[in-house]
């Protein structure tokens, strides 16, 4: 019998959303699955439209390009919405809109 991945709360600050998010699903796919319109564009890890800020929580990257995400804005505590999975409740922001 298949195991269902542990699930976390994952909330968008910006359009105040709290969904689910699997540990083994990306903040991105997540929200898009919930209908929200979060910025993206590859998805892959390559552009760096889904930049977010990490508000709470933390998460598991997935391999992307270094020059999208650097160890500097890790540091700084952003993320990649794309790469992202979380290990915890999560509360995150993107970066690449102005905020409504
Ligand atoms: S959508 Fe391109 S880096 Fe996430």
């Amino acid at each position: 019998m298949a195991r269902t991945p542990k699930s976390h709360r994952l909330t968008i600050a910006n359009t105040r959303q709290t969904i689910d998010c699997a540990a083994n699903q990306t903040v991105l796919e997540a929200a898009i699955a919930a209908g929200i319109d979060y910025p993206y564009a590859c998805a892959t890890g390559n552009c760096g439209t889904c930049t977010s800020r990490l508000d709470v929580g933390k998460v598991t990257l997935l391999p992307r390009n270094d020059a999208c995400l650097s160890p500097q804005q890790i540091k700084a505590g952003q993320t990649l919405a794309c790469r992202a999975c979380p290990r915890s409740d999560l509360t995150v922001t993107w970066l690449s809109r102005a905020e409504r």
